[in-house]
């Protein structure tokens, strides 16, 4: 699967926060980073529909992907999480996930024991965050994923936890045949489990490649670590 991505346009106003961005995300476990305000969650936002860009096109698979309506994009089957969490606290984690299926159309067996859920019939509320993680991605894996947006998935996790969810998320592609994008601020996190990465800073690419490469890259250093080229 792969997610191209071509002269993306956003704008609110004066702000531009994607400002003809152009990149090829191929396969796998793919890292999305940049400062804050750099643009990333305008950019999964126009990939599932909630923001229309003013110009660009999304190609996935060979499928023109802005020419779908949103709910028509899940079930072709993009999926995301949000950096604010979204499960139901009230619920258990397994109501929580066929609430997902049932809203997709798609199946959700063995996913709760695949993201490390032992205990489905806890409501959510009483989970720990990184049990809560686990459970949204699960919720992201219903059905047919193809492609899957993460955002920030480890924000706020102890650095244990984080190569916790890493090493799940790791064996996400190959399991569900998906191409997975992942936005983390921990950048020795994306080092380690993210073979390609591509790094936004005020709307456009500042570099896009293998994972070390980029995170070598001067013009990325003085942009994303706030180095002096
Ligand atoms: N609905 C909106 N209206 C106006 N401006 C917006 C809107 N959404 C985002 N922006 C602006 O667009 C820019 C990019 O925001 P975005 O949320 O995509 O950044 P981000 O890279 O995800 O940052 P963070 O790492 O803090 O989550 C910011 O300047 C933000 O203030
Ligand atoms: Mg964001």
């Amino acid at each position: 699967m792969t997610l191209e991505i071509e002269d993306l346009r956003v704008r609110f106003g004066g702000v531009r926060p994607l400002d003809g961005v152009t990149l090829t995300f191929s396969a796998g476990l793919c890292g999305l980073i940049g400062p804050n305000g750099a643009g990333k969650t305008t950019l999964f936002n126009v990939l599932s529909g909630f923001v229309r860009p003013a110009s660009g096109t999304v190609t996935a698979g060979g499928t023109d992907l802005l020419r779908l309506a949103p709910h028509r994009r899940a079930r072709w089957g993009l999926r995301r999480t949000f950096q604010q969490e979204q499960v139901v606290a009230e619920l258990s984690a397994a109501a929580n996930l066929r609430l997902a299926a049932d809203h997709l159309g798609g199946g959700e067996e063995g996913l709760l024991g695949f993201c490390g859920l032992e205990d489905p019939g806890r409501p959510a509320g009483e989970l720990t965050l990184l049990e809560r993680r686990r459970l949204e991605l699960a919720r992201a894996l219903v059905g047919t994923p193809r492609i899957v947006l993460l955002d920030e998935p480890a924000a706020g996790l102890s650095e244990a936890e984080s190569r916790e969810l890493a090493t799940l998320l790791q064996a996400v592609p190959e399991k569900f045949d998906a191409l997975v994008v992942l936005i983390e601020h921990d950048v020795g996190l994306v080092a380690e489990v993210c073979a390609s990465t591509a790094v936004l800073d005020f709307g456009r690419l500042v570099a896009l490649g293998p994972t070390a490469q980029v995170l070598a890259d001067p013009a990325v250093r003085a942009a994303y670590l706030g180095e002096a080229p």
